[in-house]
């Protein structure tokens, strides 16, 4: 009696449309979406929604993995020299405990978003001291962490467009050595923990993915362990990067045997938005979960949070915005469908694939009005 119910019970997760499950289907460890503690979100007067939002985020089939967007950069963890502070942190990890999400975190040693005692000009800093003030930063900040991260951001965004080294406090003083070091100490103190250097406009080639491939060639050649190289994927729905270039640049660091993940994936638009720019979003949203699915190096997707309100593009791009799946009222964008499409795609051919891509879009819109 109790057995059939039992049975539509389990398959009732599958019913709708479901990230994860669809990108574990695909042969991917998860599809994850960044989030910040209601904390911040309460300061910034946004708390209103956050029940439904909730609710999304702990819907297990959904998002496997999550992120904390803000509450483990430096900013946070370590405002003052030697006095650390994990509150905002720790929201979002207990959230993924409680949930048996996958942690990213992110990220240990970044020029932008640092505390400003790094950065203050009374800080007359030699290559000794600003070694040990990395190695004690890099150090406690993975212990109060340790065995609940699946990886770390080590080193985040360390060069310029033209792929030559950014000016920062770290590589004035320091030089790339900074970047071995960070690498070296966090490989101390968890070696089972993925360590990865993140980037964005890296996710084709281009000389700034190539000083990418060279950062994790130099750590190679020195015995340093990097394992994997994060795609931000902050992408403007006008012209993203193709699907090929996509695979492309995976197959590149795949090729030097670390992995590669989308861990920042947004994809901007101009506001406001109309059926056009959704369709070039959800394409861009397909292409790159597309790229991420096909080339072997690539093994999951963050979004970086879900809910458009949320999202860092209107506070940061002017004029821009609706860069990630749910709407402000919780319409998912056209891209949500786009995406469970490319997860699923392998059988239909590309043809079929686009009008049924059409047909979702057109039954959406419908839907919408
Ligand atoms: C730690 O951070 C939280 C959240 O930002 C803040 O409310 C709290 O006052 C901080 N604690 C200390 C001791 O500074
Ligand atoms: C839709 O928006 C894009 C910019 O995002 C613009 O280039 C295009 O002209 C708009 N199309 C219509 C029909 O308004
Ligand atoms: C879908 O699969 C086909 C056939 O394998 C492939 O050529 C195409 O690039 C894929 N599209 C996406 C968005 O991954």
């Amino acid at each position: 009696m109790y057995g059939p119910l039992i049975l539509l019970a389990a398959l009732l997760p599958f019913t709708s449309a479901q990230l994860d499950a669809y990108a574990k289907k695909a042969g991917l460890k998860y599809f994850g979406a960044a989030t910040d503690s209601p904390g911040q979100r309460e300061r910034a007067g946004l708390e209103a929604s956050y029940e439904q939002y909730d609710a999304i985020l702990r819907d297990g089939n959904e998002f496997g993995s999550t992120t904390p967007t803000n509450g483990q950069k430096w900013l946070f963890t370590e405002p003052e020299q030697g006095v650390f502070n994990f509150t905002e942190g720790d929201i979002v990890t207990s959230i993924a405990q409680e949930q048996g999400l996958i942690q990213r975190c992110h990220a240990l040693v970044w020029h932008s978003q640092l505390a400003p005692w790094v950065e203050a000009a009374s800080a007359d800093w030699t290559p000794e001291t600003l070694s040990a003030v990395i190695v004690a930063h890099v150090t406690n900040v993975m212990e109060h962490y340790r065995g609940r991260c699946y990886a770390w951001d080590v080193v985040n965004e360390a060069l310029d467009e033209d792929g030559g080294y950014c000016d920062s406090i770290f590589y004035r003083v320091l030089g790339a050595d900074f970047i071995k070091l960070a690498f070296r100490t966090a490989a101390v103190v968890e070696p089972g923990v993925k360590l990865y250097y993140n980037y964005y406009n890296i996710e084709k080639p281009s000389p700034k993915s190539d000083g990418v491939l060279r950062i994790v060639r130099m750590l190679q050649e020195d015995g340093i362990k990097i394992d994997g190289v994060g795609f931000q994927g902050h992408f403007v729905a006008s012209r993203p990067p193709t699907l090929d270039e996509q695979i492309a640049a995976i197959d590149a660091y795949g090729a030097l045997g670390v992995e590669v993940a989308y861990t920042e994936l947004d994809v901007r638009q101009t506001t406001p938005v109309n059926e056009t720019s959704l369709e070039w979003q959800a394409n861009a949203y397909a292409d790159a979960v597309g790229a991420c699915v096909q080339a072997k190096a690539c093994i999951g997707v963050t979004i970086w949070d879900f809910y458009d309100p949320f999202s860092w593009v209107p506070y940061t791009f002017p004029g821009e915005d609706a860069a990630l799946l749910w709407f402000e009222d919780f319409a998912k964008h056209p891209a949500y469908d786009a995406i469970i499409d490319a997860l699923k795609n392998g059988t239909a051919s590309p043809c079929k694939r686009k009008k049924r891509r059409r047909a979702q879009m057109a039954a959406r819109r419908a839907k919408l009005q």
